[in-house]
């Protein structure tokens, strides 16, 4: 599967297209993400980012076109087998148990990664296995003081993370993560983005998806930029060239954005 360029091709959409009624949500999208890829989507609201990551986890199933992750065609396979394959994801609206703890909320997805899901809750907390699976996942996103905290009291950034974290403890080899820092102070988008990079090295994820809206944080942590618009690939290119296209910074951001992007790289220019 090593393509032209030396890369492993890892998870390719071909000719995917999702229409909801007459209106066609994903308009012909092909690409193909490599091992070893940090691939941010970007697109303004209703561009069918959310959708396509719906799409290539096997949520939704396009009308037509194939997702083929490690060489299979996984359309329709269900997001257990798919994450048995290597293959987990986060969601933009934060859906976290609120009567969990932070550590049995890890824990769920340990269980299902060893797949110990068949025995009773009272017994799996008391599993070594378990728990010191939970609490490496929770250590490398900061979450161990927190371990005994109820879900639902966390502070928005910290829910966020926890969503993210369960995705992580599946141990998968690609993880395609919705709008990671939505809603999170400026500030903790940064340290977000670090500890996703540096959580993925220490689990051995090989490629990160993120839809991420952004555009600092997409264009430092990036190996490749998808632009979406109108359920279409605008763009896919590296950071440095999406950075320099007026049109599609515009086309994506819209004026506002594109406006302060801009008139902040002429000024570093001067
Ligand atoms: N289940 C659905 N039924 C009808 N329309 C939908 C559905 N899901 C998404 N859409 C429409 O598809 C478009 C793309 O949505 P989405 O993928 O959520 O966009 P994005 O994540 O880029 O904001 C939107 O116009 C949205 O209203
Ligand atoms: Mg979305």
């Amino acid at each position: 599967m090593t393509n032209e360029e030396g890369k492993t091709a890892i998870l390719s959409a071909t000719d995917v297209r999702k229409w909801y009624g007459g209106f066609h949500a994903l308009d012909g999208v092909s690409f193909t993400i490599n091992e070893g890829e940090f691939v941010s989507i970007i697109g303004p609201n209703g561009a069918g980012k959310t959708t396509l990551i719906n799409v290539l986890t096997g949520l939704v199933a396009p009308n037509t076109g194939t997702v083929v992750f490690k060489g299979r065609d996984i359309s329709g396979i269900g997001p257990e087998k798919l994450s048995r394959m290597g293959m987990a994801r986060s969601f933009q609206l934060v859906n976290v148990f609120p009567n969990f703890s932070v550590l049995e909320f890890l824990m769920v997805a340990v269980v299902s990664r060893l797949g110990k899901g068949t025995r009773l809750f009272s017994s799996l907390l008391r599993d070594k296995q378990i728990t010191d699976g939970a609490m490496e996942v929770a250590h490398l996103f900061g979450l161990d003081a927190k371990k005994d905290m109820l879900a639902k009291n966390l502070p928005q950034g910290d829910k966020k993370m926890l969503d993210v974290a369960s995705a992580f403890a599946l141990h998968p080899e690609v993880i395609l993560l919705d709008e990671p820092t939505s809603g999170v102070s400026t500030s903790d988008k940064n340290k977000i983005m670090e500890t996703l990079v540096s959580a993925s090295k220490q689990i051995g994820i090989k490629s990160i998806l993120q839809v991420e809206h952004d555009m600092d944080l997409v264009f430092s942590y990036s190996d490749r930029v998808i632009a979406l618009q109108a359920g279409k690939i605008l763009a896919d290119s590296t950071p440095a060239l999406i950075e320099q296209d007026e049109e599609v910074v515009c086309t994506v951001m819209g004026k506002k954005e594109c406006f302060k992007i801009f008139s902040s790289l002429q000024n570093k220019e001067r």
